[in-house]
């Protein structure tokens, strides 16, 4: 089974750089977990006169020292470069792993406790390529992966696990170090991280027009929970990407439908 998933992680990995990872590109994100890892391996195989043109920007720790290792460019997200009109050059594309990915592609993301930055340079690239694995694919989100990763500002931990029981969620948890260090897990940020199990979440087709963002028995849709979520004080990002072709679309002046305005 582990060689399976492992085979599968790779075969993903390997396609999704074969497809999406333009030689022209100069700016490439680089997500957190155990898939990227072999992103990042397909990525180092490409012959030396493409990938010496790249700069490689990652979303944590991990993914620096994978880029460092791998002998890559590394760059930081805070120092893109402008264009001619003084705004911030998108990247071109960016890749990462997912927990679970729903009919509508929104995804939870935050199960290797990186998050913010995940959410950060996707957001600042004009493609974000989602290189996951068969176990991740489920109808709705919170099937399989059952919890919800929110990563919070430690003196507001308390607060937003009580806001969370109010939103529905059962048991909300501050999630722990490893046998090796006790306490809260602390993210690259010096965040904690929550992991709120909520029952399935619902997209739009799922819901009538004055729904307002929740099903006749009370389920949460993936937008409207994702908004409610950002709103509580000290929550720093939520493990649920939605949206994300809108973001994409505007980085790279396309309208929604992807066309050239
Ligand atoms: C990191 O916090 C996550 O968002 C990962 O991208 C996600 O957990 C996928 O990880 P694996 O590739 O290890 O399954």
């Amino acid at each position: 089974m582990a060689t399976l998933v492992e085979s599968a992680k790779k075969a993903a990995a390997a396609q999704a750089v074969h497809d999406h990872l333009d030689p022209s590109y100069t700016w490439v994100g680089i997500g957190s977990g155990s898939t990227v890892v072999y992103v990042v391996d397909a990525i180092a195989a490409l012959p030396r006169n493409v990938t010496s043109k790249m700069t490689f920007i990652p979303t944590g720790d991990q993914s620096k020292l994978l880029i460092i290792a791998a002998g890559l460019r590394l760059g930081s997200i805070d120092l893109r470069p402008l264009d001619e009109n003084g705004k911030v050059r998108p990247l071109d594309v960016a890749f990462d792993g997912a927990d679970e990915v729903d009919d509508d592609l929104n995804l939870i993301k935050g199960g290797g406790a990186c998050l913010w930055q995940e959410k950060f340079v996707a957001a600042a690239a004009k493609k974000f390529v989602c290189v996951a694995d068969y176990r991740k694919i489920s109808p709705r989100l919170c099937t399989k992966w059952k919890t919800i990763p929110i990563e919070v500002h430690p003196l507001t931990a308390a607060d937003v696990l009580r806001e969370l029981r109010h939103l529905g969620s059962s048991e909300p948890e501050i999630r722990q170090g490893t046998p090796n260090k006790a306490g809260p897990v602390v993210t690259d940020n010096g965040m904690w991280l929550i992991d709120a199990p909520f029952a399935p979440l619902l997209i739009p087709r799922d819901l009538s027009e004055e729904s307002q963002g929740k099903g006749t028995d009370g389920s949460w849709e993936v937008t409207a929970l994702a908004e409610k979520l950002k709103s509580l004080l000290g929550v720093v990002e939520v493990g649920l990407f939605y949206g994300m072709n809108g973001i994409q679309a505007q980085n790279a002046g396309l309208d929604r439908q992807g066309q050239k305005p």
